[in-house]
């Protein structure tokens, strides 16, 4: 039996939502998992780049073992029925680019859940799939968008089980993903958080948090372009991708633009706009990165409504 799954790749903590507000995009991982017949041959893992974004070198950061997020997705949820996972052959069709705060670890993790419990006859509920997954992950904010699309804002309570709702997001403001051609990993983007944070901050988020769901609620552009900031992660992390806090000056003075924030632990940033304008947001962007030898991949994209789905594949 073979089944394959097209999960969308997403950007977490928009704007003020560290850690809890994130959306799915139409940009796709398909993960297929095939039993195979010759038994104790193991769990054989392959990725095949569909990106341009995806070279041999970030290739090499993605683990085809024992150690890799798909193999321990797939073993915890075999665990979870009192079973071990082996004569597995994985294959990742990789359309999401890796390390560039686009939920790529999020989206194989998802991929390789739902496929296997799909094998299994379905043992694992949403519910059951969330926090197995989120265990792994770590957070919920790319995890929760990839198993059920849209913008979510999600939390994961101390027993490990996610709450989440999806919010509805305006037609008319579309987002521009800039993807750099340059890797940030999640731990390095995550080592440079302080542990603790001032009131004032924090403070600071929760406002903007509350602005955000009442903008996207209402429609209202001049509160967006309000709640569409961040103290939590974005100051400490600027540092790590290059040409950004220029990037952020310069598109202040498109009037279409409502905010421009890191995408995920970066190094992928997303603009948030009406429609008008794309090309001067684009080109803002492009000459920034160029001018610092950045090359990159600029998308403008809606949001995603579909969550990870099974599909055919002739894999
Ligand atoms: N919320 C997470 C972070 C997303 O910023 O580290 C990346 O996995």
């Amino acid at each position: 039996m073979k089944i394959s799954v097209k999960v969308p790749a997403t950007a977490a903590n928009i704007g003020p939502g560290f850690d809890c507000l994130g959306m799915a995009l139409p940009i796709y991982n398909i993960i297929t998992i095939e039993e195979t017949v010759l038994p104790g041959t193991g769990v054989e893992i392959n990725v095949i780049p569909e990106s341009p974004m995806i070279d041999e070198a970030s290739l090499e950061h993605i683990p085809l073992d024992e150690n890799s997020l798909v193999y321990k997705a797939v073993e915890l949820l075999y665990n979870s029925i009192g079973q071990t996972p082996s004569e597995l052959k994985i294959n990742i069709h990789s359309g999401i680019p890796v390390a560039r705060g686009l939920g790529s670890s999020a989206s194989v993790i998802v991929g390789a859940l739902v496929a296997a419990n799909e094998l299994l006859g379905r043992p694992a509920d949403e519910v059951a799939l969330l926090s197995i997954a989120c265990e792994i992950e770590g957070h919920p904010d790319n995890i929760t968008p990839a198993i059920v699309g849209g913008l979510v804002i999600s939390s994961q309570q101390e027993d490990g089980t996610v709450v989440y709702r999806k919010i509805d997001w305006p037609a008319d403001w579309i987002i521009t993903v800039c993807t750099p051609d340059f890797e940030l990993s999640t731990d390095i983007s995550r080592s440079v958080l302080p542990k603790e944070v001032p009131m004032k901050d924090a403070v600071y988020n929760a406002q903007r948090v509350g602005m955000f769901i009442h903008a996207v609620h209402t429609k209202d552009k001049e509160l967006m372009k309000l709640a569409l900031k961040d103290r939590l992660h974005q100051p400490y992390r600027m540092k790590l991708i290059q040409g950004l806090d220029k990037i952020m000056d310069n598109l202040r003075y498109i009037d279409s633009v409502l905010g421009c924030v890191i995408s995920g632990a970066g190094s992928s940033i997303l603009i948030i706009s009406e429609k008008n304008d794309i090309d001067k947001i684009k080109n803002t962007v492009r000459d920034i990165w160029a001018d610092q030898n950045i090359k990159c991949d600029i998308k403008t994209v809606t949001v995603e409504q579909n969550g990870a789905q099974i599909v055919n594949n002739d894999d």
